[in-house]
């Protein structure tokens, strides 16, 4: 009976495997794309991983299953949610030669609603747990890659604090990296969630918009100097610096998005209202500064001793649903199931 047993511990270990990532806010935004099946970026971008907030998933290889089975949050997920899955299961599958189906099941430990997009640690941490089911050994940078045909953004969630993804021009280019550990600079990212209904346009379909604007040309040529910038401040811990370059690029991304034919408009009355009050606290001399992805809620970015102030002031600002502060992250990893 014992020795049945440890083969049973044996079989099920090896076939189910957990694994935790961080979302990531984008300080250079990624906006369109050169190639959208694969999610190959117009330009690079930079990011920094949100230590606090966290999706894990695990993937459990079951040969009964007729279908992938996807578990959100404990409830079956949507069938463009299943299906997306699905296809990105497939390259496991295809580059493993192994057929059997897999159930994956995948919980945030933020609250869906808060506008913070999940898709990045959600294909990060599947990356990491379906890549050991399959039994594939892949170094850093081919996880990042294969994240990236989940969602472009989850590249960025596979290495650790500051991080660098390279634009390239194919799928072997295509990568992220890390440019600075979590612990190089403690900064925080404030999150005032503005909003509660789920984005009108998703992401995949904004990307596909982007080109549409007169103004994306300009955003893409230029990215390359505000790329530097940033990246030299981060390096240099040049809060002033980085303030500037991000809430610049963070504008030219809106730019884009609000002259897009049709136009994406994400910003609500109390979004602008935070970002006057940053601008406002900035001319007081807070360390502060902001970004927005596509939704209303603002990340206002601060460094960790200012980070009880800032927060307080944002529960202020009419509109502001709540306030989800986190440092900086590490590594998508696997854990024990
Ligand atoms: C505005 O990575 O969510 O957050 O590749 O279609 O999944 P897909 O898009 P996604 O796009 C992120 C867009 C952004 C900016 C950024 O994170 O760089």
């Amino acid at each position: 009976f014992l020795f049945f047993n440890y083969n049973l511990f044996v079989m099920v270990s090896s076939c189910s495997a957990t694994a935790i990532a961080h979302p990531n806010i984008a300080l250079i935004k990624y906006w369109g794309n050169r190639d959208d099946a694969t999610h190959i970026p117009a330009n690079s971008s930079i990011s920094m991983n949100l230590g606090d907030l966290s999706t894990r998933t695990q993937v459990i290889l079951d040969s009964d299953l007729e279908n992938d089975q996807l578990i959100l949050n404990n409830s079956p997920a949507n069938d463009a949610a299943q299906l997306r899955v699905q296809q990105f299961l497939d390259y496991f599958r295809a580059k493993s030669g192994k057929k059997a189906y897999c159930r994956v099941i995948s919980s945030n430990n933020f609250p869906t609603a808060a506008g913070i997009a999940s898709s990045a640690s959600a294909f990060a941490a599947l990356t990491l747990a379906a890549a050991k089911v399959y039994q594939l050994e892949l170094d850093q940078r081919e996880l990042s890659r294969i994240a990236r045909l989940g969602s472009g953004s989850a590249c960025r969630s596979i290495p650790p604090g500051f991080v660098y993804w390279q634009a390239g021009n194919d799928h072997q280019s295509s990568y992220a990296e890390s440019f600075a550990p979590p612990e190089y600079w403690d900064l925080v990212d404030c999150i005032a969630v503005i909003g509660d209904t789920p984005k009108t346009t998703s992401s995949i379909e904004g990307h596909r918009l982007a080109a549409t604007s007169p103004l994306q040309k300009a955003r893409i040529e230029t990215a390359e100097c505000r790329l530097n910038q940033c990246r030299n401040a981060i390096l240099e811990r040049n809060f002033s610096e980085l303030a500037k370059v991000v809430e610049l690029d963070t504008n030219l991304m809106h730019a884009v998005m609000i002259t897009s034919q049709t136009p994406l408009l994400y910003w609500q009355p109390p979004t602008i209202a935070v970002m006057q009050q940053v601008l406002n606290w900035r001319s007081e001399k807070l360390s502060v500064f902001y970004t927005i992805d596509a939704g209303a809620s603002v990340h206002v970015i601060c460094l960790q001793k200012d980070s009880e102030e800032v927060i307080k002031k944002l529960k202020l600002i009419e509109g502001v649903r709540m306030v989800i502060p986190s440092g900086v992250g590490g590594a998508a990893h696997l854990v024990e199931s």
